[in-house]
Parts: structure tokens; C-alpha cells; sequence
């Protein structure tokens, strides 16, 4: 048997896939014996863990660009994390670190590159799963290598207080563009005015179909496609001819259990491509990696300094607290960077 620790840890399981809203019974929480670290290990203390739309896709058994969490299994995630005890060369007690360790309260892990070091002094240790993490990097590559915004051409995006939307407006005033904003309720669309959007768009406002023609008198030449749903009817015929169509998500979608009933869309959609000349492209954003990962660390990390990149957390303590966040963030009740304090983050200024 396994050498244990004094610690223990408290880890969300997934039990059940959801139909349509995942909900509490979608999950189990156990408390379990932490292993003692083996030679080359190291023992992790989750500070946060990020919450990210794309986890709904993996409680789902669907076809999709990664394998699904099983069921029975912690449900995954990127987070922020302590090192308790390590075995490992690289790695000491005290180090903070960006890891994937999931919804769980500990870890033991191989050490290795995969597990980036964090510097506390240089940057806030919760960015590195937000504006200097995964979603920012989403926003950078995804509007730069697809989106390509000119100087004075117009940039929409929606979920945009969201860590990838809020990225996307704020890349496209320093490229010289205008931004659109569109995010759900008032104190979303002041903090959008607040940080420098053109335009901010309240998307559950009755009259959001002809605020979006009133806000965007030369069209759109890049929409950030953060949502699907209406959003996405809204800005369709507003596209101007050569427009760019990053398809970064659908979060509207994520929770639908069938296609959407009605008239199909696709002849029009089709009519649209093919008159304008678009270019609609989905991406995953880790394949730009190689060809942006640096350049985004160095550019972000002096626009955050520089105070043109700002950016909002929202986040929520304790562990159990998890899949009522979770459930929150598809539905718009997240105000910024969702994320979960697990263990209190001792760096915080
Ligand atoms: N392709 C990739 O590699 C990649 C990587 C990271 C993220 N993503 C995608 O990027 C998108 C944004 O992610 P994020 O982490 O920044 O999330 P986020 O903005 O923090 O959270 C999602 C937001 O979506 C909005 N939303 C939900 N339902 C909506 C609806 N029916 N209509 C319009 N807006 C709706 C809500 O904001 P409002 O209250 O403002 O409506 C909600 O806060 C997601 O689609 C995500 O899956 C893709």
C-alpha cells in the first residue's frame, strides 16, 4: 500500500453527463487520503481553480476536439497551485505553479516542465489561468491570426467582460480599431464603457437587434464569435464584404440538448459566405502556440503594466462552491475571470 500524508483531500467527481443545464446531481464530492509523493513527485496544494466554458463540453460523452471527463473521474481543469512537499529536482516547497489538476483540493503529480513556475512578484499568481493564461491567450491569437483587425475598422465581440471578450475589445483599440462590446445587463455594459469600448450592447435588451445596426454605421469587419444564438442573427447581416469570423465558442449553445427548431438557416448563411466573401474559422486556441505564445507573454504582460490591457476576476471561495459557479458561468451570472479560491492565496497584495 501507498505511503499516505496528513492531508486530505476534497475532489468533485463526475457522476452523471447533464441533459441541458448540468446541475448539482451531476456531481459528487468525496474526501480521500492524500498519497505520499514517490520519487520525481510532487504534492500540490490547489490555491485556484479556473472555471472555463469548455468544461461543459467535457461532461458531455459527444464527439469533440478532447476526450470527455468519464464518468467516475475528476472533473478536469487549470489551477493555480502551492507546492507542498516536492521530490523533484525543478520544484520546492513554497513554489507556486500553473498545473491541471482539476477540481480538487491537493494533487500528486511528476514534476517537469509541464508544471510552470510562477513568479508572485511579477504578476498576481491568479493571471496565469486568466489575462497571462489560457483565455487571454485565446483572445491574442485568435483575433490576431484570424481576426486581423486594420487600423479604424470595427471589432464586435460578445461574452465580452469574460477574460477572452474583454481581451478581444481592449487588443482591438491598441491595433487601432473600433470595439463593440456585447455583454448581458447594465453594470456589464458601464464596466465595458469603463474600459474603453467604442460601443457597449446590452445583448437582453429588447431593442439589442437595432442598437447593433445603430452602433455599427460601416458594419463589422471582424466578429469575434464568442456565443452563437442571437447574438450571432444580430450581427450576421451587419458583416461587411471580406469580414473575419474567429469562431472561438458558442457558450449560448453549450447547454442545448438538439438543433434549434425553425426555418433552416443554412441556404442564408451559405448566400452570406459566398456574397461577402467571408471568412469564418474555427480554432482550438493551443494550436498557435508555437507561433504565439511568446510574443503574448511579452506584449500582454507590458499592456497590463502600461495600464492598457485591465482586467476583472470574479471569485468565488471554496471548493463545494464549484458547480453552482460552474452552472453560473453558461448562463452570464459570472462578472469577470470566474474563478474558485480553493486554499487562500497567501501572495495576494
Ligand atoms: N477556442 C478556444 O480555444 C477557446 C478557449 C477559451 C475560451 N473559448 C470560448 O470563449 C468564450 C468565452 O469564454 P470565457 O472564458 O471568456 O467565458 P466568460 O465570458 O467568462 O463566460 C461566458 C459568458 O458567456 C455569456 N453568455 C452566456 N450565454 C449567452 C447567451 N445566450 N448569449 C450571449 N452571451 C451569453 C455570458 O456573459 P454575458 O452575461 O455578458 O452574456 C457569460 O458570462 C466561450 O465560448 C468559450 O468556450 C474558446
Amino acid at each position: 500500500m501507498n505511503a499516505t500524508t496528513n492531508y486530505q483531500n476534497t475532489r468533485i467527481l463526475l457522476s452523471s453527463r447533464p441533459e441541458g443545464e448540468p446541475t448539482a446531481a451531476n456531481f459528487q464530492i468525496e474526501t480521500i487520503d492524500v498519497p505520499a509523493p514517490a520519487e520525481g513527485e510532487v504534492l500540490l496544494r490547489t490555491i485556484y481553480l479556473s472555471l472555463d466554458p469548455y468544461m461543459r463540453g467535457r461532461m458531455s460523452a459527444a464527439k469533440s476536439y478532447a476526450a470527455p471527463v468519464e464518468i467516475g473521474d475528476v472533473m478536469e481543469g487549470g489551477t493555480v497551485s502551492e507546492v507542498v512537499e516536492s521530490r523533484h529536482p525543478d520544484l520546492m516547497a513554497g513554489d507556486f505553479v500553473l498545473s491541471h489538476c482539476g477540481w480538487q483540493s491537493y494533487a500528486v503529480v511528476p514534476g517537469g516542465r509541464h508544471l510552470r513556475k510562477l513568479d508572485p512578484g511579477s504578476a498576481p499568481i491568479s493571471t496565469a489561468v486568466g489575462v497571462l493564461g489560457m483565455p487571454g491567450f485565446t483572445a491574442y491569437a485568435g483575433l490576431l491570426a484570424i481576426g486581423k483587425p486594420q487600423q479604424g475598422e470595427t471589432v464586435a465581440v460578445a461574452a465580452a467582460t469574460g477574460p477572452v471578450g474583454s481581451m478581444v475589445g481592449q487588443l482591438a483599440k491598441i491595433k487601432g480599431a473600433n470595439a463593440i462590446g456585447i455583454a448581458g445587463g447594465p453594470d456589464k455594459v458601464a464596466f465595458l464603457r469603463r474600459l474603453g469600448f467604442d460601443e457597449a450592447l446590452d445583448h437582453r435588451s429588447p431593442g439589442f437587434l437595432a442598437q447593433v445596426k445603430a452602433a455599427t454605421p460601416d458594419g463589422i469587419d471582424v466578429y469575434f464569435e464568442n456565443v452563437g444564438g442571437a447574438v450571432w442573427d444580430a450581427v450576421l447581416p451587419r458583416l461587411n464584404t471580406y469580414a473575419r469570423v474567429p469562431v472561438c465558442g458558442l457558450v449560448a449553445h453549450y447547454n442545448d440538448t438538439q438543433m434549434p427548431a425553425g426555418p433552416d438557416q443554412l441556404p442564408k448563411l451559405m448566400r452570406n459566405i459566398l456574397t461577402k466573401s467571408l471568412t469564418i474559422r474555427g480554432f482550438i486556441q493551443n494550436e498557435f502556440i508555437n507561433d504565439y505564445y511568446k510574443a503574448f507573454q511579452k506584449d500582454v504582460a507590458g499592456w497590463i503594466a502600461d495600464g492598457r490591457i485591465q482586467y476583472r476576476e470574479d471569485i468565488v471561495t471554496g471548493l463545494e462552491n464549484t458547480p453552482e459557479a460552474f452552472a453560473g458561468l453558461l448562463t452570464g451570472k459570472n462578472f469577470g475571470k470566474l474563478l474558485i479560491e480553493v486554499a487562500p492565496d497567501s501572495t495576494r497584495r
